[in-house]
């Protein structure tokens, strides 16, 4: 189920526009869950759609993934106050529509620290874990986590990209 149009599990619901939900092909094995909703998703209520998303949608297309074969969602589905990092109360309040959207997956690729650590209950240090798939179970039986980094990480990264890329044609190897 996902959340009610007025919830209020924590506090990032008092500033939204809207609740951000998964866009893409929500059946597919593959997902990729990046943060948060920065102002643009907030606004129109779909998954990177702003700068980051500029950026996925460049290196989706340079790795062979198409955006409409994927399932794309984010750990928290409303817009963090000035795009600051959900804190870990905010995401495990959302963590259940998290964990629905995440039935059936059998690829993840967590975009950035906030959704690797969401995912796998730990600190990790990104250059230590990038593009090492790991094989977990988050309650649906055992899925593939890939953590990467996050587009935005990648704007003045040109090594950063290309793992982002790497990471990306792993996905598209999935479908
Ligand atoms: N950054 C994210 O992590 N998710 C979005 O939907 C947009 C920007």
């Amino acid at each position: 189920m996902p959340p009610d149009e007025d919830c209020r599990r924590c506090r990032l619901g008092d500033g939204r526009n809207n609740i951000v939900l998964p866009c893409g092909h929500l059946d597919s094995y593959v997902v990729l869950v990046g943060e948060a909703p920065g102002a643009k998703e907030d606004l129109e209520g779909v998954p990177f759609v702003g700068r980051a998303g500029k950026i996925l949608n460049g290196l989706m297309a340079e790795a062979g993934l198409d955006r409409g074969k994927v399932m794309i969602t984010n750990t928290v589905k409303c817009r963090p106050p000035g795009n600051r990092r959900p804190k870990a109360e905010e995401m495990a309040a959302c963590r259940p529509f998290l964990q629905e959207e995440l039935k059936g997956k059998r690829f993840i690729l967590a975009l950035g620290l906030s959704a690797a650590e969401d995912l796998l209950g730990k600190k990790m240090v990104m250059k230590e874990v990038c593009n090492r798939p790991v094989q977990a179970d988050l309650g649906h039986g055992n899925v593939t986590i890939v953590v990467t980094y996050h587009p935005s990480a990648c704007i003045y990264r040109p090594a950063a990209k290309d793992v982002l890329r790497n990471a990306l044609k792993m996905a598209a190897s999935y479908l």
